[in-house]
């Protein structure tokens, strides 16, 4: 008999490197849950495109994480939707600047709870699917994670409850679950208006051992070895062009 394609759930899928996590993951055979907020259009076109290659491979779910109630119905309809969940991406994150005398709790709600609360909860409705099929958890977190990122604390906050959560959960969900995290440095600007100068860009690449920006596959292709690693759990993998470790 065949074997069932397992199925990986991957938050803020829709475009950028989600987008690249789903298509690399569903080239490797798995079924894609692709979450989104806003992006329908990019969603969409996604979806036919990995659906062109394996009929109803793909579909699309709808939620905004800042909702608890919204997240709550998203794991519902993610296990619903093919009737397992073997791999849960926690990527969705919202990202900008608040400066600590003007921020408020608007900001900090949308932060915390895009990076954070929406993956811990996500897990934790999850938790049985995934201990049911030895499945595995992978949070997208930052460098910055460890060494807060100036003007961002809120962001730094959200990634370092992210990393904690990845050793804490991976503890929780042991032995059945593995649960590990991939730390990018620079990947991709942000496309927000707050965008950074191209010199600022240069400034921050100069200040990374290799000297250049990744990529969206390189994210990728660590996040499916992490999902097919059977031995590594709890685990925060830097994929920074050697960023954490630049000293001079
Ligand atoms: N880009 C980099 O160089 C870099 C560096 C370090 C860490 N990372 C981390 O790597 C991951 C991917 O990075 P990225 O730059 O590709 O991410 P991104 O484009 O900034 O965001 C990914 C998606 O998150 C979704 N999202 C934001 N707030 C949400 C909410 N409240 N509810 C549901 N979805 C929400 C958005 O979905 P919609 O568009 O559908 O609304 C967005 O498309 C993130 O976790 C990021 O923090 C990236």
């Amino acid at each position: 008999m065949a074997e069932v394609a397992k199925v990986a759930l991957v938050t803020g899928a829709a475009q950028r490197i989600g987008a690249v996590i789903a298509r690399t993951l569903h080239y490797q055979g798995y079924r894609v849950l692709l979450h989104y907020r806003r992006s329908f259009a990019c969603a969409e076109a996604l979806a036919q495109e990995l659906n062109a290659i394996r009929t109803d491979s793909c579909r699309l779910l709808q939620a905004d994480l800042e909702q608890m109630d919204q997240v709550e119905q998203l794991a519902v309809e993610a296990t619903n939707s093919f009737g397992r969940i073997d791999l849960l991406v926690n990527n969705a994150s919202d990202f900008y600047p608040t400066p600590l005398e003007s921020s408020d709790q608007q900001q900090w709600d949308s932060l915390i709870n895009s990076n954070l609360r929406g993956a811990y909860f996500l897990c934790a409705r999850l938790a049985d699917q995934l201990k049911q099929h030895n499945g595995a958890v992978i949070n997208l977190i930052d460098i910055h994670a460890q060494r807060a990122l100036p003007g961002y604390p809120i962001y730094s906050i959200a990634k370092a409850g992210l990393q904690m959560m990845t050793l804490s959960l991976a503890k929780e969900l042991a032995p059945e679950v593995r649960v590990n995290g991939v730390a990018p440095g620079p990947i991709l600007w942000p496309e927000a208006a707050a965008a950074i100068s191209p010199a600022e860009q240069q400034a921050i690449l100069d200040k990374t051992l290799l000297g250049r920006a990744g990529t969206p596959e390189d994210i990728a292709s660590a996040v499916a070895f992490l999902a097919r690693a059977p031995f590594i759990t709890g685990q925060v993998l830097a994929v920074d062009g050697g960023k954490s470790l630049y000293s001079h």
